[in-house]
């Protein structure tokens, strides 16, 4: 398990937690705070996560997102990542599909 934290001026700006799956990289947990979102932070954060998953040769990062999660899905797709999976009725409250994404590392 890893994690990342950006800060700006002693406050948080935004954060990623990620884990080894086996020869895989899984982005668990991620957010920019809203006043913060397109200025950059979040593709630091992923490059940072990217980066330690080639520390152990990951073959692939993955993570599952909400499928109305537009910005989410914009910022993936810019990052290579390429829609591979989709689970209905994956999240509660509302209750969604997830789609799961991925981008070939090795
Ligand atoms: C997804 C998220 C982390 C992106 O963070 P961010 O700091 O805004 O991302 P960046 O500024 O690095 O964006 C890089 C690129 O992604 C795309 N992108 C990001 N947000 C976008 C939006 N709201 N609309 C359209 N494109 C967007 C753009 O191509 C952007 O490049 P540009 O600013 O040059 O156009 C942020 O929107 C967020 O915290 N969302 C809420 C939580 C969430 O959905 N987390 C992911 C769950 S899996």
């Amino acid at each position: 398990m890893a994690g990342w934290v950006t800060e700006e001026k002693d406050q948080v700006t935004g954060f990623l937690v990620a884990r080894r799956i086996a020869s895989d990289l899984e982005i668990l947990n991620f957010a920019v705070r809203p006043d913060e979102r397109q200025k950059g932070v979040g593709t630091l954060l992923i490059r940072e996560a990217v980066a330690w998953g080639k520390t152990f040769a990951a073959h692939k990062a993955f993570l599952e997102v909400r499928s109305s999660n537009l910005a989410a899905l914009l910022f993936y797709e810019r990052q290579g990542f390429e829609v591979t999976g989709h689970r209905p009725r994956y999240y509660a409250a509302p209750i969604e599909d997830a789609l799961v994404l991925a981008v070939t590392l090795a």
